[in-house]
């Protein structure tokens, strides 16, 4: 059965088996999962945002479960981008499936900067833009300021080869004007999207849990609403968009790709199942065989046929 089903996809020149990855973030390659199942049989493998310049990261502590899933203040702690490909990019060469890099900055240089140094290293497939970081100037993420998210993409579409993935942040008005400006600047894809604002607050000692106080929720919570986001802007733009959002098996991912996702990254529930990326892709073909269709392509947008 699974032979007959093509789950291909293709973001550029990053081809994908299947449209299965890991959200940034959300899974350690090395450590705790090595081993689980074999790397390779994922679309792709995504390195967690690499910050341009070292970052210690959020005081702790930096995550909270609530009801429907987590609130996270990670923060980004990085080596930075020079350390990074010196020491750490060299790791993921021996892996046999696509590496996706996450970048972040607090300027919005800062992503072209990360880009100049990466160099279109061939360790690398495409990039993904974090762009849910604030933008140190102003305090507002980078993709929340339709003029900054048009800089920001577009300084780095001229500063890489690779394909580009413009993660935007949910926290907007409409995302619809924000997805066709990320279009227009040259990403070659969208994430759809980040963590939802939040915070949880302890009773007892009367103070926020967490150590930077707000975060970001994800998991199931964010998941009907994320796919409003996703629903809307692929009817406004042309490139692929690839769901993160809640999802935690193969029924949210088709989902997503009915209301027009080309792939789908998995964030918390790998916490929880570090098997759930496999058991998602074996789920994704069933459904495509129950139903009749030869390619995972075929379902993407089909919730909007009339
Ligand atoms: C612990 C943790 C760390 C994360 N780190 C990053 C990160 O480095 N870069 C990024 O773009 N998103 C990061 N995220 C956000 C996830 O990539 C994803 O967008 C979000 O969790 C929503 O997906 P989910 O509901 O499936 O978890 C992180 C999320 C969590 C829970």
């Amino acid at each position: 059965m699974s032979a007959e089903r093509d789950l291909s996809v293709r973001i550029g020149t990053l081809f994908m088996k299947n449209p299965v990855m890991p959200a940034a973030g959300t899974y350690d390659y090395f450590e705790n999962n090595a081993g689980l199942f074999p790397m390779e049989s994922l679309g792709a493998i995504m390195i967690k945002s690499v910050h341009r310049h070292p970052r210690p990261g959020n005081p702790p502590p930096r995550v909270v479960e609530v009801y429907g899933g987590m609130i996270n203040a990670v923060g980004i702690p990085s080596v930075g981008m020079e350390a990074f490909m010196e020491r750490e990019i060299g790791r993921f060469a021996a892996l046999n499936v696509p590496v996706v890099l996450s970048i972040s900055g607090s300027r919005p240089g800062h992503y072209a900067e990360c880009l100049e140094l990466l160099d279109n290293d061939p360790c690398i497939s495409a990039v993904e833009m974090n762009l849910a970081c604030p933008n140190i100037d102003s305090g507002l993420p980078f993709s929340s300021d339709l003029a900054t998210l048009r800089y920001t993409v577009g300084e780095s579409r001229k500063a890489t080869r690779l394909p580009l993935i413009a993660k935007l942040n949910p926290s907007v008005p409409d995302i619809v004007p924000f997805a066709r400006a990320a279009e227009e600047a040259g990403a070659d894809a969208l994430t759809l999207s980040n963590t939802f604002r939040a915070m949880k607050i302890d009773i007892d000692r009367q103070k926020p849990v967490l150590g930077s106080s707000f975060g970001g929720l994800s998991g199931p919570a964010v998941k009907a609403a994320n796919l409003f986001l996703v629903w809307s802007a692929f009817q406004q733009v042309k490139i692929p968009i690839i769901a993160c959002g809640g999802i935690c098996s193969w029924q949210d991912a088709v989902e997503y790709m009915l209301a027009g996702a080309s792939a789908v990254q998995v964030g918390s529930r790998n916490f929880s199942n570090p098997n759930v990326m496999p058991e998602i892709i074996a789920g994704i073909e069933s459904y495509l065989a129950e139903k009749g269709y030869a390619a995972a392509r075929e379902i993407v947008g089909l919730a909007h046929r009339q």
